[in-house]
């Protein structure tokens, strides 16, 4: 059995790093597509598996927040307080660069997204590299992030040299991303730190992704996280009538909704999901490769409410279904009153 089968250990996946190689590894979030960071070529081959374009930046993973100073300069105060409250942990900063972070990592921006991972494998991982390791999503460009190794090994099997078995990711959707680097506090995604947690920790307001261009990121693409399904949106409220009004027209629909307000007939497929936001969470991803496994052609997923992880949640069913706006499209105006 070779190692991605059966797992690449710590130890073989430092080396295989150390020797620039690509190892995809467990995050609390999502599984990360994994190379050192300081090695241009090894992190050229992370876009040519992923079939990602060069100028997307990466994040650079840290095994401690003391590593930041090899990476950032100025590390404003603000970036100390957010580490200290939430790393480890799913938030990833953005902040000025240092002189020789390579432009491979950044994508040529003068900035550079950091983040310490809790995943207990990813921190050993970091500690036995030493050094940061930069690592996107590990899955195929514009596809659904992988919560489970045998994601990784469906979608990337035959082209990454090592992965490291963690389970289910216990976040599920990907970290909080703030942009520190123009000395406001910016949310560029939500994730499982949410806004409010990062206000009460700085005790400011953090300004709203959308009120200032932002460089391109692949995050933000309108039709990012997406499965083959077409994906479509409705309130809880409506759910069921929109997926029958679907499958009248003859195709087959999945109906991605923690309940069901009525028995479903037999042309729709029901993929529950849990009640909280948190659990919701953890299964999306999964469920929405389940849609592609059942070959279904619509999914209609319900929105969940916007409190605490339903922002990030709402974010990713938006994207799925290819409405995402991406942080530089200016708010729609405001309609006129007559
Ligand atoms: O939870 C996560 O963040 C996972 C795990 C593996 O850590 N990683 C992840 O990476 O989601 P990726 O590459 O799929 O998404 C990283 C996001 C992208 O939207 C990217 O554009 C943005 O971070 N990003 C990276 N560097 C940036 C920078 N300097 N300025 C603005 N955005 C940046
Ligand atoms: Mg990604």
């Amino acid at each position: 059995m070779s190692a991605q089968e059966t797992g690449t250990s710590i130890a073989e996946a430092a080396r295989l790093l150390a020797a620039g190689g690509l190892v995809a590894f467990p995050t609390e979030t999502v599984y990360g597509l994994g190379a050192r960071a300081r090695d241009p070529v090894a992190v050229a081959r992370i876009f040519a598996a992923k079939g990602r374009p060069a100028d997307h930046p990466l994040i650079v993973h840290l095994g401690h927040r003391d590593w930041m100073t090899a990476w950032a300069d100025p590390i404003p105060e603000v970036a100390w307080r957010l580490a200290e409250a939430f790393w480890p942990g799913p938030l990833t900063l953005i902040l000025r660069r240092r002189p020789g972070v390579p432009d491979a990592v950044t994508g040529g921006l003068d900035t550079v997204a950091l983040r310490v991972p809790s995943h207990p494998q990813a921190l050993a991982l970091l500690a036995a590299l030493g050094e940061g390791i930069a690592a996107p999503s590990a899955n195929r460009y514009g596809r659904v992030s992988p919560t489970h190794a045998d994601h990784v090994r469906e979608e990337l099997g035959g082209t990454i040299d090592g992965l490291v078995d963690g389970g289910p990711c216990s976040v599920g959707v990907e970290s909080t991303i703030v942009d520190l680097s123009a000395g406001t506090v910016r949310l560029l995604r939500p994730g499982a730190v949410t806004a409010e947690q990062i206000e009460a920790v700085l005790g400011t307001s953090t300004a709203p992704t959308n009120d200032r261009p932002a460089p391109r990121a692949p995050g933000s693409d309108a039709s990012h996280y997406a499965p083959l399904a077409k994906v479509v949106l409705a309130n809880q409220g409506a759910v069921q009538d929109t997926a029958l009004d679907w499958a009248s027209r003859g195709l087959s629909v999945g109906l991605l909704s923690p309940e069901l307000p009525a028995p479903l007939e037999g042309q729709v497929q029901w993929l529950p999901l849990p009640a909280s936001a948190e659990d919701q969470a953890r299964v999306l991803y999964a469920r929405l490769r389940e849609a592609d496994h059942l070959g279904l052609a619509v999914l209609v997923a319900s929105l969940p409410p916007e409190t605490g992880l339903g922002q990030a949640l709402r974010d990713r069913l938006r994207r799925a279904a290819g409405l995402g706006e991406p942080p530089d499209t200016p708010p729609p105006a405001a309609p006129e009153l007559s």
